[in-house]
Protein backbone atom coordinates (compact mmCIF):
# COMPACT_ATOMS: atom_id res chain seq x y z
CA UNK A 1 0.00 0.00 0.00
CA UNK A 2 1.65 3.16 -0.92
CA UNK A 3 1.30 6.15 1.70
CA UNK A 4 -0.96 8.43 1.87
CA UNK A 5 0.50 12.17 2.35
CA UNK A 6 -0.50 15.64 2.88
CA UNK A 7 -0.56 17.49 0.53
CA UNK A 8 -0.42 21.33 0.15
CA UNK A 9 -3.32 23.19 -2.16
CA UNK A 10 -3.07 26.52 -2.78
CA UNK A 11 -6.54 26.98 -2.82
CA UNK A 12 -9.35 24.69 -2.20
CA UNK A 13 -12.99 26.59 -2.92
CA UNK A 14 -16.11 25.39 -1.29
CA UNK A 15 -19.62 26.72 -0.83
CA UNK A 16 -19.27 29.97 0.00
CA UNK A 17 -15.79 29.44 1.55
CA UNK A 18 -11.98 29.28 0.48
CA UNK A 19 -9.34 27.73 2.60
CA UNK A 20 -5.98 28.90 0.96
CA UNK A 21 -2.70 27.91 1.96
CA UNK A 22 -0.57 29.32 4.89
CA UNK A 23 2.20 31.62 3.84
CA UNK A 24 4.09 34.17 6.00
CA UNK A 25 2.46 37.13 5.12
CA UNK A 26 -0.48 35.39 7.62
CA UNK A 27 1.82 35.52 10.54
CA UNK A 28 0.30 38.56 11.99
CA UNK A 29 -3.48 37.35 11.65
CA UNK A 30 -2.79 33.47 12.85
CA UNK A 31 -0.87 35.60 16.40
CA UNK A 32 -3.88 37.72 17.12
CA UNK A 33 -6.21 34.42 17.24
CA UNK A 34 -3.57 32.49 18.96
CA UNK A 35 -3.09 35.00 21.13
CA UNK A 36 -6.75 36.26 21.94
CA UNK A 37 -7.33 34.75 24.96
CA UNK A 38 -11.08 33.42 24.66
CA UNK A 39 -10.14 31.84 21.24
CA UNK A 40 -6.73 30.29 22.14
CA UNK A 41 -8.20 28.79 25.84
CA UNK A 42 -7.85 25.04 24.80
CA UNK A 43 -5.29 25.38 22.22
CA UNK A 44 -1.51 25.03 22.65
CA UNK A 45 0.30 28.41 23.67
CA UNK A 46 2.57 30.60 21.47
CA UNK A 47 4.09 33.11 22.41
CA UNK A 48 2.97 36.79 21.78
CA UNK A 49 5.99 36.97 19.51
CA UNK A 50 5.52 37.56 15.53
CA UNK A 51 9.28 37.05 14.32
CA UNK A 52 8.73 33.32 16.32
CA UNK A 53 4.94 32.87 14.46
CA UNK A 54 6.43 33.81 10.91
CA UNK A 55 9.83 31.39 11.40
CA UNK A 56 6.85 28.63 12.61
CA UNK A 57 5.34 29.24 9.36
CA UNK A 58 8.81 29.55 7.46
CA UNK A 59 9.22 25.55 8.54
CA UNK A 60 5.94 24.50 7.68
CA UNK A 61 6.62 26.33 4.32
CA UNK A 62 9.74 23.18 3.98
CA UNK A 63 7.27 20.62 5.96
CA UNK A 64 5.94 18.23 3.24
CA UNK A 65 3.70 16.51 5.74
CA UNK A 66 1.13 19.16 6.87
CA UNK A 67 -1.26 21.60 5.23
CA UNK A 68 -2.21 24.84 7.11
CA UNK A 69 -5.25 27.15 5.81
CA UNK A 70 -6.52 30.32 5.90
CA UNK A 71 -9.83 30.09 6.21
CA UNK A 72 -11.32 32.66 4.25
CA UNK A 73 -14.62 33.97 2.68
CA UNK A 74 -15.26 34.58 -1.60
CA UNK A 75 -13.74 37.91 -1.26
CA UNK A 76 -10.31 36.81 0.18
CA UNK A 77 -11.49 38.01 3.89
CA UNK A 78 -9.68 35.92 6.74
CA UNK A 79 -11.94 34.34 9.04
CA UNK A 80 -9.62 31.79 10.67
CA UNK A 81 -7.39 28.41 10.60
CA UNK A 82 -7.51 24.56 9.86
CA UNK A 83 -4.39 23.10 9.99
CA UNK A 84 -4.13 18.78 9.03
CA UNK A 85 -0.98 16.80 10.02
CA UNK A 86 0.11 13.34 11.33
CA UNK A 87 -0.85 11.44 8.58
CA UNK A 88 -1.17 7.72 9.91
CA UNK A 89 -1.60 5.39 7.26
CA UNK A 90 -5.56 5.85 5.69
CA UNK A 91 -5.91 8.26 8.70
CA UNK A 92 -5.40 11.86 9.13
CA UNK A 93 -5.18 14.29 11.83
CA UNK A 94 -6.80 18.00 11.65
CA UNK A 95 -6.95 20.51 14.09
CA UNK A 96 -5.85 24.40 15.01
CA UNK A 97 -9.12 24.86 13.91
CA UNK A 98 -10.20 28.93 14.85
CA UNK A 99 -13.16 30.66 13.64
CA UNK A 100 -13.61 34.89 14.43
CA UNK A 101 -16.30 35.63 16.75
CA UNK A 102 -19.24 36.35 15.06
CA UNK A 103 -18.62 35.04 11.68
CA UNK A 104 -21.70 33.35 9.86
CA UNK A 105 -22.82 29.82 11.89
CA UNK A 106 -22.48 28.15 9.15
CA UNK A 107 -18.84 28.06 9.10
CA UNK A 108 -17.92 25.82 11.34
CA UNK A 109 -19.65 22.87 9.18
CA UNK A 110 -18.66 23.95 5.88
CA UNK A 111 -14.92 24.83 7.01
CA UNK A 112 -14.95 20.66 8.70
CA UNK A 113 -16.61 18.78 5.47
CA UNK A 114 -14.28 20.97 2.77
CA UNK A 115 -11.51 19.24 5.58
CA UNK A 116 -13.02 15.56 5.20
CA UNK A 117 -13.87 16.34 1.27
CA UNK A 118 -9.84 17.36 0.58
CA UNK A 119 -8.64 14.63 2.77
CA UNK A 120 -10.82 11.86 1.24
CA UNK A 121 -11.51 13.03 -2.39
CA UNK A 122 -8.35 15.14 -3.67
CA UNK A 123 -5.49 13.05 -0.82
CA UNK A 124 -7.32 9.71 -0.03
CA UNK A 125 -7.76 9.10 3.25
CA UNK A 126 -10.56 7.36 4.56
CA UNK A 127 -10.66 7.88 8.44
CA UNK A 128 -10.02 10.68 10.75
CA UNK A 129 -8.31 11.03 14.29
CA UNK A 130 -7.90 14.19 16.90
CA UNK A 131 -7.36 14.89 20.26
CA UNK A 132 -9.82 17.52 21.86
CA UNK A 133 -9.25 19.29 25.46
CA UNK A 134 -11.89 17.51 27.60
CA UNK A 135 -12.78 21.30 28.33
CA UNK A 136 -13.62 22.16 25.59
CA UNK A 137 -16.80 20.30 25.28
CA UNK A 138 -18.51 22.86 22.57
CA UNK A 139 -15.73 21.53 20.12
CA UNK A 140 -16.14 17.77 21.09
CA UNK A 141 -19.68 17.79 20.74
CA UNK A 142 -19.32 19.34 17.58
CA UNK A 143 -17.13 16.06 16.77
CA UNK A 144 -19.81 13.76 18.45
CA UNK A 145 -22.44 15.13 16.28
CA UNK A 146 -20.31 14.20 13.14
CA UNK A 147 -19.79 10.72 14.48
CA UNK A 148 -16.51 10.42 16.20
CA UNK A 149 -16.08 8.04 18.63
CA UNK A 150 -13.95 8.40 21.65
CA UNK A 151 -11.01 5.79 21.89
CA UNK A 152 -8.58 7.06 24.50
CA UNK A 153 -8.22 10.01 27.18
CA UNK A 154 -6.26 11.48 29.61
CA UNK A 155 -6.43 14.19 32.43
CA UNK A 156 -6.58 16.84 30.04
CA UNK A 157 -8.04 15.51 26.94
CA UNK A 158 -10.09 12.63 24.63
CA UNK A 159 -8.62 11.06 21.33
CA UNK A 160 -11.25 10.06 18.62
CA UNK A 161 -11.68 8.55 15.62
CA UNK A 162 -13.89 9.32 13.10
CA UNK A 163 -14.33 6.22 10.63
CA UNK A 164 -15.07 6.44 6.81
CA UNK A 165 -18.59 5.16 7.65
CA UNK A 166 -19.46 8.11 9.82
CA UNK A 167 -17.51 10.94 7.51
CA UNK A 168 -19.97 9.30 4.61
CA UNK A 169 -22.93 9.70 6.89
CA UNK A 170 -22.00 13.18 7.65
CA UNK A 171 -21.17 14.08 4.03
CA UNK A 172 -24.50 13.73 3.57
CA UNK A 173 -26.60 14.57 6.20
CA UNK A 174 -24.89 17.86 5.85
CA UNK A 175 -24.70 18.01 1.93
CA UNK A 176 -26.64 21.60 1.93
CA UNK A 177 -23.81 23.28 3.62
CA UNK A 178 -21.46 21.66 0.80
CA UNK A 179 -23.75 20.45 -2.15
CA UNK A 180 -20.40 20.14 -4.65
CA UNK A 181 -17.42 18.84 -2.58
CA UNK A 182 -14.65 21.01 -3.01
CA UNK A 183 -13.07 22.25 -6.05
CA UNK A 184 -9.18 22.66 -5.29
CA UNK A 185 -6.88 25.28 -7.40
CA UNK A 186 -3.13 24.15 -7.24
CA UNK A 187 -1.17 21.04 -5.35
CA UNK A 188 1.61 22.72 -3.95
CA UNK A 189 4.57 19.90 -2.36
C1 LIG B 1 -13.65 25.30 16.84
C2 LIG B 1 -14.53 26.39 16.27
C3 LIG B 1 -13.97 26.87 14.96
C4 LIG B 1 -15.91 25.75 15.98
O1 LIG B 1 -16.77 26.76 15.50
P1 LIG B 1 -18.13 27.11 16.26
O2 LIG B 1 -18.80 28.17 15.49
O3 LIG B 1 -17.85 27.32 17.70
O4 LIG B 1 -18.93 25.73 16.11
P2 LIG B 1 -20.33 25.38 16.77
O5 LIG B 1 -20.20 24.04 17.40
O6 LIG B 1 -20.87 26.50 17.60
O7 LIG B 1 -21.20 25.23 15.45
C5 LIG B 1 -21.60 26.38 14.68
C6 LIG B 1 -23.10 26.31 14.45
O8 LIG B 1 -23.40 25.11 13.76
C7 LIG B 1 -24.33 24.37 14.51
N1 LIG B 1 -23.94 22.96 14.43
C8 LIG B 1 -22.74 22.45 14.77
N2 LIG B 1 -22.74 21.14 14.53
C9 LIG B 1 -23.95 20.85 14.03
C10 LIG B 1 -24.55 19.68 13.59
N3 LIG B 1 -23.90 18.53 13.59
N4 LIG B 1 -25.82 19.73 13.13
C11 LIG B 1 -26.48 20.86 13.09
N5 LIG B 1 -25.97 22.04 13.50
C12 LIG B 1 -24.72 22.01 13.97
C13 LIG B 1 -24.19 24.84 15.94
O9 LIG B 1 -25.39 24.62 16.68
C14 LIG B 1 -23.92 26.30 15.72
O10 LIG B 1 -25.15 26.97 15.41
P3 LIG B 1 -25.53 28.34 16.17
O11 LIG B 1 -24.42 29.29 15.86
O12 LIG B 1 -26.82 28.70 15.54
O13 LIG B 1 -25.60 27.97 17.61
C15 LIG B 1 -14.71 27.56 17.26
O14 LIG B 1 -15.41 27.13 18.42
C16 LIG B 1 -13.39 28.16 17.72
O15 LIG B 1 -12.80 29.01 17.06
N6 LIG B 1 -12.93 27.74 18.94
C17 LIG B 1 -11.69 28.23 19.52
C18 LIG B 1 -10.50 27.40 19.10
C19 LIG B 1 -10.67 25.93 19.45
O16 LIG B 1 -10.94 25.58 20.59
N7 LIG B 1 -10.48 25.06 18.46
C20 LIG B 1 -10.67 23.65 18.61
C21 LIG B 1 -9.45 22.95 18.97
S1 LIG B 1 -8.61 22.38 17.54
Amino acid sequence: MSTIKIRKADFIKGKSLVLRNVVVADAAFILSLRTDPKKSRHLSQVSDDLGEQVAWISSYENRDTEAYFIIEDFHGVPLGTVRMYDARGESFCWGSWILLEGVVSSAAIESALMVYAYALESLGFRCAHFQVRKDNERVWKFHERFGAERTAENEVEYEYNLSNMAIEVSVNRYRRYLPYGVHVEEFLK
